[in-house]
């Protein structure tokens, strides 16, 4: 049995409710401490309220737990960080310190903070962005991403920490619903297909973004973070691709599955936080240093959601 004692924070989130689940199946269920700031029905093991800008209460859970590595989940995203820039940029970043610092008092041997595509802004190549291209990012979100990723690089240079990140693109699963961000329709368009509902989509038809199935990004994480040290040359975040595609082309491809399925254009400020993004990635350095390859394409990702999401919904007596 591990060693490893993992606090996951935010675990009641799209991806930070998939990734316990997945750690627990790694680290050992008892040896995964769920925390977000609601509760939430469905964790098999440990869970516990916490606030992480509360930092006596993230320093007593890592103290009485044990914890060896933490998964720094909680942020408000890119559509709803919009809402209230203040706000946003004051829960982000002083979550963000909290656990770096409670993480540099108690010694944490791994610490997991993910960034985005959010990061990106005005005058990159928007096809195959490099790991490197120039970050200006628009919105609030992204603003406070790209600031976490240079705070990240900086304690491991200044204190040895061992902080490692993803610039996850748009993330899509059927596990769990996501919360206010701008690719937030690649999930709910696969809902309503198999609800037999016609989707209104919040961007326009051909507002190609990258995205990337649940799958791969949760295998993306727990093979960055198994990788050896020496091996991670990038310290501030990894660029990680999975693939790209449009409203239209997503439509299409479960138009091939449910034929009578039928998407509309209805864009909102959402579209302009869109077009600042990129629409594909260059991942290579993430390819060198620790061998991704993602394994879901449009077409698998699309047959698998569908297949997920009619058992899901039939399970609860809703098709
Ligand atoms: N999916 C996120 C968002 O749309 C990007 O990190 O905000």
């Amino acid at each position: 049995m591990s060693k490893d004692k993992i606090l996951v924070i935010g675990a009641n989130g799209q991806i930070g409710s998939v990734l316990t689940e997945a750690l627990r199946g790694t680290f050992g269920t008892n040896n995964v401490v769920a925390t977000d700031i609601r509760e939430a029905a469905g964790h098999e093991g440990p869970f516990e309220l916490l606030n992480v800008l509360d930092a006596k209460a993230v320093a007593d859970a890592v103290e009485r737990h044990g914890i060896t590595q933490i998964y720094h989940l909680a942020a408000i995203l890119s559509a709803k960080g919009e809402q209230n820039p203040l706000q946003t940029w004051d829960i982000n970043m002083g979550g963000l310190f909290n656990v770096f610092e409670v993480a540099r008092a108690k010694g944490i041997a791994k610490i997991f903070f993910p960034s985005s595509i959010a990061v990106f802004g005005a005058d990159i190549p928007r096809q195959m962005t490099p790991q490197n291209a120039v970050l200006k990012p628009t919105t609030v979100y992204g603003m406070s991403k790209s600031a976490g990723e240079l705070w990240s690089q900086y304690y491991f240079l200044k204190y040895g920490m061992d902080i490692r990140s993803l610039r996850y693109p748009g993330v899509i699963g059927w596990q769990s619903d996501p919360g206010g961000g701008t690719t937030d329709y690649a999930v709910e368009i696969y809902h309503n297909a198999v609800k037999e509902q016609d989707y209104t989509c919040f961007l326009s038809e051909n507002t190609i973004l990258p995205m990337i199935y649940m799958d791969d990004a949760i295998r993306a994480t727990l093979e960055l973070m198994d990788a050896e040290a020496s091996k991670i040359n990038v310290r501030t975040s990894y660029n990680l691709a999975g693939m790209s595609f449009s409203p239209s082309e997503i439509a299409a491809t479960i138009q091939l599955e449910k034929p009578n399925f039928k998407v509309s254009y209805a864009p909102d400020f959402r579209q302009k936080i869109a077009k600042s993004w990129p629409e594909s990635i260059d991942d290579s350095a993430a390819r060198n240093d620790w061998h991704w390859k993602p394994k879901y394409d449009l077409s698998s990702m699309t047959k698998d959601m569908i297949f997920q999401l009619q058992k899901k919904y039939k399970l609860f007596g809703a098709l």
